[in-house]
C-alpha cells in the first residue's frame, strides 16, 4: 500500500486530516490528528517511555514552546538555522533551493550547502520558475524559526524549533534537584515549530510537529566506558554503508562504524524500540551525514530511516553534539553548567536521540496497512498495543435481548480497554471496519451469550474466532493487549 492508500485511510477513519480545512486561507503544513491518531500517538509515546526513557531511568520534562530570544543567541538558531531559498524575479513565487533542484535535475545538494553552489546548479542547468518560467534571484538563507511578539510592546521571542532547548537550558536545575549523576538523560515530548517554505506530503513535511527528544548528558572521557552496553552488544543493526550492511552493536564498534560503546548503546536500543513499533525492520538503516550534511551543532551525526513509498525517510535524528550547547548557553548566561563526576569537574557532552513522532506514526501505517485481497479487506495490521481501538464490542443482531447484553459488556470494559460499540449494520462489514482501523479484536454477542454467558473473540489478523467466557474477558484481553 502506498502513500496515497494511507491518506485515504487517514482522512477516513480520523487518524488526520488538514487543520483549518473549512477555510480557504488554511495554511499548508498544519495537520490535526483524529480520534484514531491520537490514540495511536498515545500508545506509541508509551512505548517510547518504556522502551527508551524508563529502560534507560531518563527523566522527563514538559518546556515552553515559546522561548526567549536569548536562547536562540546562544543555540545559533538566530544565524544558522536557515534553509537556502529562491525567489522568482517575475512572480516573486519562493522554492527551496535544494528542492527545486532535485526534482528538476536530480542533483542532489545539502541544504546546508554554500549558496553558491545552488546558483550554479540552476544557471548550468538552465532552471526557471516552475509557475511562470522566470528566472531567479539569486539564493539566500532564509530563518525558519516563526517570531512572536509578547505583550503589548511585542518583545521578541521565539517558538522553540526544537523541544531540546528547554533540557539544555533546564539542565543546570535538574542535575542539582534530581541529583543528576553522569551519564544523565533527559526527555520531552512536544511540539516544535518551522516556518518550512515547502510543507508537504501531510505528516511528511510540517510547521508544526512533535517531536520525543533525548538528551544523554555524558562525560566525553568515558564514552567507551559503559557496563550496559552489554545489553545491545548482540542487537542487530543495519548501516548504510558503500551497501547496506546488518552487524551487532559489537561489531558495529570494532570496525569504527560507530565511535563509541556509549553512542552504540543508544543506537541499540533505539533499533530494538522500532522492531517493537510495527515497522518492517528490514526496510530501516542508519546512515552517517557527511560534514555537509550534518546540523550546525552536530560533530557526529547518524540518521535513522525507514523505507516508504514516497522515499527513504529521516524517523529520527542522532546527533552527538559535542560541548556546543552547554559551552554556548554557559556562555551567554554565566550559569554554571560543570557538574563534578568521580571528583572531576566536567562540561558534560550530549547526544540526542531526536525522534519525529509524526513521520514515525505515518511509517507505522504504511508499513501495517494490507490489502488482503483473498479476504477482499484493508487490514491495518497494528501491534496490539498501540491500536486505537483496541476492542470491538458488538452484538450479532440487536433483538432478542442481544443490544442489553452487549451493552452490559461494553460497560465492563470500556474503562479498561479502548473499545468500540457497535450495533448497526451487517455483522461482516462491522469486522472489516474494525480491521480498517487495526482493531485487533472483536467480541460478539449472539444467542448463544443469553444461554451460557458465553461470547465469540475474533482476531484481526487470522479471522479466527473463539467462544471465551464472559468472566474471562478482562484476563484474555489484558494478555493480548498488553506491551512487550
Ligand atoms: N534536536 C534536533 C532536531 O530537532 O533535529
Amino acid at each position: 500500500m502506498n502513500y496515497d492508500d494511507v491518506m485515504k485511510l487517514a482522512l477516513e477513519r480520523g487518524f488526520y486530516f488538514p487543520s483549518c480545512e473549512i477555510y480557504a486561507d488554511a495554511q499548508a503544513g498544519f495537520w490535526e490528528y483524529g480520534p484514531s491518531g491520537v490514540g495511536l500517538k498515545n500508545k506509541f509515546l508509551e512505548l517510547w517511555r518504556r522502551e527508551l526513557v524508563r529502560r534507560d531511568n531518563m527523566l522527563e520534562i514538559d518546556g515552553s514552546q515559546i522561548m526567549s530570544q536569548s536562547v536562540f543567541e546562544a543555540s545559533g538558531h538566530l544565524t544558522s538555522f536557515a534553509d537556502p531559498i529562491i525567489q522568482c524575479k517575475n512572480c516573486k513565487s519562493t522554492f527551496r533551493a535544494d528542492k527545486l533542484i532535485v526534482e528538476s535535475t536530480k542533483i542532489e545538494i545539502p541544504e546546508s550547502a554554500d549558496l553558491t553552489d545552488f546558483d550554479k546548479a540552476i544557471s548550468e542547468n538552465n532552471l526557471k520558475c516552475p509557475n511562470c518560467k522566470g528566472g531567479f534571484e539569486a539564493t539566500r538563507k532564509f530563518n525558519m524559526m516563526f517570531k512572536v511578539g509578547i505583550g503589548p510592546d511585542g518583545e521578541p521571542a521565539y517558538l522553540r524549533p526544537e523541544t531540546c532547548q528547554s533540557i539544555f537550558v533546564d539542565f543546570p536545575r535538574l542535575y542539582k534537584t534530581m541529583r543528576g549523576k553522569l551519564p544523565f538523560g533527559i526527555s520531552q515530548v512536544g511540539k516544535s515549530f518551522r516556518n518550512e517554505i515547502s510543507p508537504r506530503q501531510s505528516l511528511l513535511r510540517l510547521r508544526e510537529f512533535y517531536q520525543a527528544e533525548i538528551e544523554v548528558f555524558c562525560n566525553p572521557n568515558k564514552l567507551n566506558d559503559l557496563e550496559k552496553f552489554s545489553e545491545v552488544q548482540d542487537t542487530v543493526i543495519r548501516f548504510q554503508l558503500d551497501k547496506l550492511k546488518e552487524m551487532t552493536c559489537k561489531e558495529a564498534v570494532n570496525s569504527g562504524t560507530i565511535p563509541n560503546k556509549f553512542v552504540a548503546y543508544y543506537l541499540g536500543i533505539l533499533a530494538e524500540f522500532y522492531e517493537k513499533t510495527g515497522i518492517d525492520m528490514s526496510r530501516s538503516r542508519f546512515r552517517k551525514l557527511g560534514e555537509k550534511e550534518k546540523a550546525f551543532y552536530a560533530e557526529v551525526a547518524f540518521d535513522f530511516e525507514v523505507e516508504t513509498t514516497t522515499g527513504w525517510l529521516e524517523l529520527v535524528a542522532c546527533n552527538y553534539r559535542s560541548d556546543y550547547d552547554l559551552g554556548s548557553h554557559a556562555k551567554k548566561s554565566k550559569e554554571k553548567f560543570e557538574v563534578m563526576d568521580d571528583d572531576v569537574k566536567v562540561l558534560p557532552h550530549v547526544f540526542e536521540i531526536s525522534m519525529g513522532i509524526d513521520r514515525s506514526l505515518y511509517s507505522i501505517l504504511e508499513h501495517c496497512l494490507q490489502n488482503d485481497k483473498e479476504n477482499d479487506r484493508i487490514v491495518l495490521s497494528l501491534k496490539p498495543y498501540l491500536a486505537p481501538v483496541q476492542v470491538g464490542i458488538l452484538s450479532l443482531v440487536k433483538k432478542d435481548g442481544l443490544k442489553e447484553k452487549t451493552d452490559e459488556i461494553y460497560q465492563l470494559i470500556k474503562r479498561k480497554y479502548d473499545s468500540f460499540l457497535d450495533h448497526s449494520g451487517a455483522i461482516g462489514r462491522r469486522y472489516r471496519r474494525l480491521d480498517e482501523v487495526g482493531t485487533p479484536f472483536a467480541i460478539t454477542v449472539d444467542h448463544q451469550t443469553l444461554q451460557d454467558d458465553t461470547v465469540t473473540l475474533r482476531d484481526r489478523d487470522s479471522m479466527e474466532q473463539n467462544r471465551i467466557k464472559i468472566s474471562e474477558i478482562d484476563s484474555v484481553l489484558y494478555k493480548k493487549t498488553a506491551f512487550p
